[in-house]
Formats: C-alpha cells, structure tokens, sequence
C-alpha cells in the first residue's frame, strides 16, 4: 500500500527531469572525528574549537560522528535511503598534515576506501577541496589573508586530481567563500574568528585565485572531471520597498554575492566594491583576473534562509544591514522559512549572470526534534522544509533555470561550527555518545522520494 508519505514524495519527484540527481552532502570536520589519527595535522578548526567561548559548549570534532571508522555503516545507509550522489569534503589535513609537501599516504587511503565505497554502492562521489579545515601550519603564515594560501592550495588540488580525479562525478573547490572571508575574518564567527575589513578583501581575492589555480591544476590532470565552486549566494532583498532600502540590497548583494560571482563569472569585481574597497584588495589584484575567470562546468547553490536588509546609511559600505521579517517562521536555528525567497534567489542569478549549470549543493533545515519513546523521530518541520524547498527549485526551473541536482543538508546530525552539537541538520540522527544512527521521518520521506526519480 502506498501511503500519504510516499505519494506526496512521488507527485513531487514528478516534477523532475530524468537525469536530476537527489543526494545528501556532508563536510569532513563535522563528522569525521579522528582528529588525531593516521598523520592527520591540526587544522583551524581545531584550535579554534579548543579556545575559550568560540564554540557552544566547548564542542569540538575530536569525535564527532566517528565517520572515519563508521564510513561503511554510514554509506550502507545512505544506499538504503536510495541517495543517488554524496557531496562529501576532503580534509586537507589529512592529505599534507602541515598543509604542503608529500601526501600523506594513510589520508589518501581513507578518502580512497571512502571514494571506492561510494561507487559500489552506486552513490556517485562529489568532492570538495576545502570545507573549512585550513591546516594550521597555513594559518600560522596568516592563512586566507596570505596569496601564498592560493598557491598551497593548487599544489594540493594537484595531490587530489592525481589521486582521485578519474573516480569523483565532480569536484568543487571552495564550500561557501562567503563564510571564509566575511563570516571567518568580518565577523569573527568561524575560525580563525578575526574582524577586519582589510584582511577580508584580501581573502576574497586570494580564495577567487585559489579556486582559479586549483580549477586549472586540476583540469591539467583530469580533464574530464566537472569543475565548480559552491557558493551560499544570499537570497538579498530589501526589507521595506522604499528606494534606500532598495538600493541598500542592491549594495549588499555586490559585497555578498558579486565578489565572488563576478570575478568567477565574468573576470572582474562590482564597480560599487572596487569604488568603496577596491584599496583594500592587493595591489595587483587585476594581474590575477584572467586565472580567476576559469570556464565552470557547474555552479553550487547553497541556500537556507532570506536575507531581508535595511539602508544604514553612516555604516561603511555596503551600508547595509540583515533584519530578520519578524513575521516568517524560524528553524531551531533561528533562520527564518522562506522557500518562494530560494526561487527568487535561483532566478535573480540567472538574470544577473551567464551561468553554468547549478546543482543545488546544500539545502536544508535545522529541527532539535529527537528520538521519541516509540523509537521514531517525528520531525516534521524539515520534512516540511525540504519538501517546500523542493518545489522551489522545480518553480525555479520551470522559470527557465538549468538546475541539475539537489542535495540535501545534511546526511546526518553532525558538529555545526559555531554551535557545537546543539543545531541539528541531519536526515539521520546521531546518538554521539553510542554513536548510533536513527533514520528520521524526514529522511524516510526523503529516501521515498529518491526511490521515485530515475537518478
Ligand atoms: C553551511 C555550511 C555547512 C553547514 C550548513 C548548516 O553554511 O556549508 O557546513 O554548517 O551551513
């Protein structure tokens, strides 16, 4: 018998072309553990999740989901939810402990066994070079803010096309840039937790030529591998309509969106970045251009929340600030519901840009609901969420916006940065003291729809 789940999970894979693949991404400190284990070197997040009140509860990803020794288990589950594709990231750490030199052979074998895992399993493997674990040794040579970083960063992409590229569907360089300039050195949230406008401008740079060298260094290898870049491109729109409102989101959407999308797309920053900052970015900044703008086969979307923002007119540009709706709900997070703003979002970059094809890289919903005395997780939030959510990117490509996959956030309960183990995203819910995993509803719902699209 068909029940209501998995016929609201059918009509709405219906909606999909063959081809369009469902699968569900993680990132390698958040689950990993094993920090000290097999050679692996210290990364940022390491230090920065071991010093005093950066992170809730003082958690850390010693431990995390213990997917290092658990990785089998984890992918026969994700096989048993019919998740076509896995958007796992590589440690970097793990590969060149002090982030250069030699590879480390006990780090590739793991990604190895990983990787092999996945294409047995069906499960097509796609690779991020960085989530967020810069090897300490970088940082201490002032990471990100260092052009040196770039170049480190295409020696290790060249380690991991010789190693991996003929396996993986696709490989991204960087998870969300946005977060390691502005997130990581604007607002001192995520490791290395620094406030300073100089040294974010010049991150943004150095992580656009980053993903340039590396995009070059590994087509030079594996020419046929698919190339791209995730972005959270924030769903930008002005708060009130009147005009400096307007104007303001217009300001807010170069400094969040278009320092990474215009150099990557079109070869050059916003005029309205380089008038108000373009000092602030090195020196020879256009000499790097031409690297920068690489051909992308394919560009990550990750979106989870509106960004609503008002004029604040004596602020430094891009004068602008978030304010929450107030009247949207919220996730367990905080980040208000909007699933119409996800399709706006798709279309406004449609409109604005030349793109590549778009997989939805990340999308999903944080909700705390545990495992009740039945057994079962009844968390019907982020089955709503994903299921609103979805329809948003058929609304978008019904608009006319070439979209090609989904992945959903996350696979698995796991360490979300900043707070620790409290924030929940996952399909599969993780018991980190038995290290036991529990299929939600969500994921149930999630699997049957899976099951429905051809892959
Ligand atoms: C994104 C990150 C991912 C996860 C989700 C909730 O910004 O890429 O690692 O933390 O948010």
């Amino acid at each position: 018998m068909v029940d209501q789940m998995e016929f609201d999970a059918e009509q709405l894979a219906g909606r999909f072309p063959d081809g369009f693949f469902f699968g569900s991404a993680t990132a390698s400190y958040q689950i990993e553990g094993a920090a000290q284990e097999d050679g692996r070197g210290p990364s940022i997040w390491d230090t920065f999740s071991k010093t005093a009140g950066k992170v809730v509860n003082g958690d850390t990803g010693d431990v995390a989901c213990d997917h290092y020794h658990l990785w089998a288990q984890d992918l026969d589950l994700m096989a048993g939810m019919n998740l076509r594709a896995y958007r796992l990231s590589i440690a970097w750490p793990r590969i060149q402990p002090l982030g250069k030199g030699a590879a480390n052979d006990k780090g590739l074998a793991f990604y190895d066994r990983l990787i092999d895992g996945c294409l047995e399993r069906g499960i097509a493997p796609h690779a991020t070079l960085y989530h967020w674990d810069l090897p300490q040794a970088l940082e201490d040579k002032d990471g990100w803010r260092n052009r040196d970083t770039a170049l480190r960063f295409a020696d290790y992409a060249e380690i991991i096309a010789g190693q991996f590229g003929d396996r993986l569907a696709s490989i991204a360089t960087l998870n969300e840039p946005w977060c390691i300039a502005h997130l990581s050195h604007l607002h001192g949230i995520h490791a290395p937790g620094h406030r300073d406008i100089g040294e974010t401008m010049r991150v943004i740079h150095h992580l656009n030529l980053a993903h340039g060298l590396a995009t070059q260094m590994v087509r030079s290898i594996v020419p046929t591998v698919p190339m791209g870049i995730v972005l959270n491109t924030h769903s930008i729109m002005p708060h009130s309509d009147s005009q400096a409102d307007m104007d303001a989101a217009e300001r807010a959407f170069q400094f969040k969106n278009g320092v990474f999308c215009q150099p990557l797309l079109q070869g050059s920053y916003p005029d309205s970045v380089v008038e108000h900052l373009g000092d602030l970015l090195p020196d020879d900044y256009a000499s790097d251009m031409a690297d920068i703008h690489q051909p992308l086969d394919w560009l990550g979307v990750n979106y989870y929340t509106p960004d609503y923002v008002v004029n604040v007119p004596k602020a430094r540009f891009p004068a602008a600030e978030g304010k929450l709706r107030g009247d949207l709900p919220k996730t367990d997070i905080g980040w208000e519901i909007e699933a119409k703003a996800f399709t706006f979002l798709l279309k406004d970059l449609n409109e604005r840009y030349t793109l590549p094809p778009l997989i939805i890289s990340e999308n999903g919903c944080c909700d705390n609901t545990g495992v009740g005395s039945d057994g079962k997780v009844q968390d019907t939030m982020r089955r709503k969420y994903l299921e609103d959510h979805i329809h948003a990117v058929a609304d978008a490509m019904e608009a006319g916006v070439d979209i090609r996959g989904y992945l959903a956030w996350s696979f698995m309960d796991n360490f979300e940065w900043a707070e620790g183990y409290t924030m929940r995203f996952g399909l599969v819910h993780v018991d980190y003291v038995e290290q036991t995993r529990t299929l939600k509803e969500s994921g149930r719902w999630y699997s049957a729809l899976c099951r429905s699209t051809g892959g």
